[in-house]
């Protein structure tokens, strides 16, 4: 039976670091400067035995005196002095792929960030883990510093979840709220976001919720105890979100965030919605991340944190390892993979009804609306509320709807018919508006 009693004689932990940029090296520092620190909570001191990177002369800020480096990351694998491979190279496939599988077929365990290899690979992944006896650790891959997997996973083991929801990518919150409180226009702000380290110079995993969809698809995995199903993930970016649509949604009451949400058996969605502002997560701002479990029989429980950065993420690779120091050694998704319900049998199609967040662009001219609500009428939308003000040039005006509760393919077949109408001057923009306790 494993102890978690820490072994303070036991032999120190061998650790290969495959990726020593901003999570990566960050995590070799921590180890190199305070190895104190990690070893009075893990009982075994741990040392850095090989590091791989692309360039061999940056300097990393921590002593490589004593340390093998290798140009081949896989080779890490290999290795008889390796206990635990740290992964922190990304991406999908590749080399991180070929050395994360290699390492679990040769018995080390691994630590990794990488959550599109996991949204894509973790069943196979956490099979191997399992054959092989060994971790397959992740806390660094969703919310950064947030606690969110133990949470999940051991905290909140022998919960029904019915819901998990969350602010999973601090790019698009960042962009959201800045966008909010300036009124500058998206490309704007996503190009000073870049300038300031925020966003990456190919932006597109972020605005377009892929990387986000990537944590929800790990999350949903291990809340419902399900294979994760990336293909399943009904996804749409913050691409689409203009500086008026802030001011509309405040007069109505809400907040514009991009948020995950997946429940038992359903479709999970990432999508950029309207939030009360009352609720939780609404009020998270900037690069802060959110994540919201309900369960039963705890209830609504919220974690917030820095979601991303050198300091939040490593904070999370560190208390992987002090697990693996002390043979707390989970099942990858919270139960053994033959356990798991097949991911890929959720539901299909738009989710469940919500009301919608609407805004037209139409010619400001008599006879406007009846055409507008006559389409609504056939389709059977109605209206809660609606909102026109001012005049844009071209008189051009922003018109915009809160619909009753509907099903997001019926409002998108209204929306083209309307789009079609020659009053109507740009594409529609619609967001669902997620009201807890009603949607769902
Ligand atoms: N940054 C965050 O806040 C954050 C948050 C959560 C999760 N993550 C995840 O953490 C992982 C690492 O992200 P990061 O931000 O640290 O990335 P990064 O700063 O770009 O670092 C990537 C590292 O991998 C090295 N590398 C690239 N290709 C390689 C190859 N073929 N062989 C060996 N080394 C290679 C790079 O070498 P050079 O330094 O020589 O270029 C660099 O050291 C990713 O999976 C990411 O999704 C990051």
């Amino acid at each position: 039976m494993p102890s978690d009693k820490p072994q303070k004689s036991a032999a120190p932990l061998r650790v290969g670091i495959a990726g020593l940029g901003v999570v990566g090296g960050e995590v070799a520092r921590q180890i190199s400067h305070h190895g104190d620190t990690l070893a009075a909570v893990a009982g075994r001191d741990f040392r850095i035995t090989v590091v791989s990177a692309r360039s061999r002369d940056a300097d990393r800020g921590f002593d490589m005196a004593g340390i093998d480096w290798v140009d081949n990351a896989a080779e890490i694998a290999e290795r008889d002095d390796v206990d635990i491979v740290v992964e922190m190279i990304g991406g999908e496939e590749g080399v991180a792929l070929e050395l994360v599988t290699r390492a679990l077929e040769t018995g080390k365990h691994v630590i990794t960030a990488n959550k599109a290899m996991l949204a894509h690979h973790g069943t196979r992944l956490a099979g191997l883990a399992e054959a092989n006896n060994v971790g397959l650790m992740f806390e660094a891959a969703i919310a950064g510093g947030i606690p969110a997997v133990k949470s999940l996973r051991e905290g909140l083991a022998g919960n029904r979840v019915s819901r998990v929801s969350g602010i999973l990518n601090g790019t698009c919150n960042y962009i959201l709220t800045r966008m909010e409180k300036t009124g500058e226009p998206f490309d704007e702000v996503l190009a000073d976001a870049q300038k300031l380290g925020y966003a990456e110079a190919e932006p597109s995993l972020d605005v377009d919720g892929i990387d986000a969809a990537h944590k929800l698809t790990i999350l949903a995995a291990i809340a419902f105890g399900q294979t994760p199903q990336f293909d399943k993930v009904a996804i749409s970016g913050i691409r689409d979100v203009s500086a008026v649509d802030f001011a509309y949604a405040k007069q109505l009451g809400f907040r514009i965030k991009l948020v995950g949400t997946a429940e038992p058996g359903r479709m999970p969605r990432m999508q950029t919605c309207l939030l009360p502002m009352s609720t939780q997560l609404a009020k998270v701002d900037g690069v802060l991340n959110a994540v919201e479990f309900d369960a039963d029989p705890v209830g609504s429980v919220v974690l917030t944190g820095p979601g991303a950065g050198s300091g939040a993420t490593s904070s999370a690779v560190l208390s992987d390892l002090v697990d693996l120091a002390c043979d707390r050694i989970p099942f990858t998704f919270g139960r053994p993979v033959a356990a798991l319900a097949d991911g890929s049998a959720v539901e299909n199609g738009g989710g469940p009804d919500t009301p919608f967040y609407v805004r037209l662009m139409v010619v400001d001219k008599p006879g406007v609306l009846a055409d507008i609500t006559s389409v609504l009428q056939i389709h059977d939308i109605s209206v809660e509320s609606m909102l026109q003000q001012g005049r844009a040039p071209q008189d051009t005006v922003a018109l915009v709807l809160a619909t009753h509760e509907v099903g997001v393919e019926r409002l998108m077949t209204a929306l083209t018919e309307i789009e079609s109408l020659s009053c109507v001057m740009a594409a529609p923009v619609a967001m669902p508006i997620l009201v807890p306790g009603q949607e769902g």
